[in-house]
């Protein structure tokens, strides 16, 4: 294990995690004992458009994968139009690998439901949702109990600390669909429909839940707002990179010695993620890793010092994502982990597209074929050219996601997979798997 250097210790800025560790953090006691709701007392005595230009002014981005600009996806909507307007918060955190809104939700509800409240004022809505993932129960109970606190003391209702405005806020659990974290399939889900993407144009800011304005935000993006509204925009700019600003949880998982959540100015760089995460674990040498999640294209070892921003991240090749950072080495096989992946996606696939439904169903078959031993170099080509068909001309992100990793993994391992066709390493999978298959 490696003890990280005090420079790069400093490179943790915990901002959303600062709470974790609090003794019982997830209490409205200890929320309030440590700034808790002082956001929201300043930001009610604010006019909600001077709060969107605050948010505007602090280069705040999702947190949810796209990395749009939150202030301006609340611009949008419109003001003074006599419908209801919503917030929804995504909580559905499905992208394989990403683990930080649900630990969030668990050690620190109230900076959520914090959060909820000041946005909902900002965009003039006076009911507000969370959709959380249905496996995700003991978060949904710390969220809950938050919520009945949050009311108790009057935070949420009618005349919130007798400002003279009113929100309900609800947490509603969905069933466990990864597809339904896609923003326009979350919203048909929450209205009781089955759970797929919506077409766009009309967007969500002027015809979202029940066909009226609304606004959906990540868990993170959310609960970044109450430190922005104490702290202010410059505050907030003096981390991060010109136009990636703020702190980021990054979330750690595979063959490291300590997995877990690191909240760093964004530009950190895996290898001082790494550092701060113990180094690998013995005998382990980085070998391919996911900068955001299992839609993000593959990174190799030749990318340790990429800044884990948005800019830095595309010019290597690949995408932020959610910054769930998957490390793997040179014991693990980059044809298999891709497999195992595009089971995934072909498992989740909505089936509402034809590129999506039917690619994803042939390219589990084509890997199944590989890792059995029984793959042919044109099959090689099939895989790209299955991609070229999926990328760009699915109905939604999950299907141009699947081929992320394929695409990478066919760019930096190619060998791999011709070791596999031409006999060089042994099958991993059994004929068995083959039934079917062809
Ligand atoms: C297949 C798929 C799954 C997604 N899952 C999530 C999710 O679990 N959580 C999330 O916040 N965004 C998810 N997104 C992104 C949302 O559609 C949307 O961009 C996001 O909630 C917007 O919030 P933000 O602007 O705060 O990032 C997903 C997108 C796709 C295509
Ligand atoms: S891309 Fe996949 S998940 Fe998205 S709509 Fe098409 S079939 Fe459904």
């Amino acid at each position: 294990m490696t003890t990280p250097r005090p420079e790069t210790v400093a490179k943790l800025t915990p901002v959303l995690t600062k709470r974790w560790l609090s003794p019982d953090a997830w209490r409205i006691g200890t929320y309030e004992q440590l700034d808790g709701y002082a956001a929201l007392r300043k930001a009610l005595k604010a006019h909600p458009d001077d709060l969107i230009q605050l948010i505007k002014d602090s280069g705040l981005r999702g947190r949810g994968g796209a990395g749009f600009p939150t202030g301006l996806k609340w611009g949008f909507i419109p003001q003074g139009d006599g419908k209801p307007h919503y917030l929804v918060v995504n909580a559905d955190e499905g992208e394989p690998g990403t683990c930080k809104d649900l630990p969030l939700m668990t050690h620190d509800p109230h900076a959520l439901v914090e959060g909820v409240i000041i946005a909902s004022y900002a965009i003039r809505a006076s009911r507000a949702y969370i959709y959380i993932r249905g496996e995700a129960v003991h978060a949904a109970r710390r969220l809950r109990n938050a919520v009945q606190e949050a009311y108790d003391k009057g935070y949420l209702g009618r005349n919130i600390l007798r400002s003279g405005y009113d929100l309900e806020l609800v947490v509603h659990s969905g069933a466990g669909a990864y597809i339904c974290g896609e923003e326009t399939a979350l919203l048909d889900s929450l209205e009781g429909f089955r759970g797929q993407p919506r077409l766009r144009p009309p967007f969500p800011a002027t015809h979202g839940l029940y066909a009226s304005p609304t606004v959906v935000n990540n868990v993170g993006t959310i609960a970044s707002v109450p430190p922005i509204v104490l702290g202010g925009a410059d505050w907030w700019k003096s981390m991060g990179t010109e136009k990636s600003s703020g702190p980021m949880i990054y979330s750690l998982s595979g063959r490291i010695v300590n997995p877990g959540q690191y909240e760093c100015s964004m530009g950190v760089t895996l290898r001082e993620l790494l550092e701060l995460a113990g180094g690998m674990q013995p005998g382990h040498h980085l070998r391919f890793w996911t900068p955001g999640g299992s839609s993000t294209p593959l990174l190799a070892a030749e990318h340790l010092d990429v800044p884990l921003d948005f800019e830095g991240v595309a010019a290597a090749g690949s995408i932020l994502g959610t910054t769930a950072t998957q490390i793997f080495s040179d014991q693990d096989c980059p044809v298999y982990a891709t497999y195992r992946w595009l089971e995934f996606y072909h498992h989740e696939s909505c089936g509402k597209c034809t590129p999506c439904r039917e690619g994803n169903y042939w390219m589990v078959r084509v890997y199944r074929r590989i890792l059995a031993g029984q793959g042919t170099h044109e099959d090689l080509d099939t895989l790209l050219d299955t991609c070229d068909n999926i990328l760009g001309r699915s109905f939604c992100g999950l299907g141009d996601g699947a081929t992320s990793s394929v695409t990478s993994s066919l760019k930096y391992f190619k060998q791999d997979y011709l070791d596999y066709i031409e006999g060089r390493t042994a099958p991993k999978l059994s004929e068995k798997t083959l039934v079917g298959a062809h």
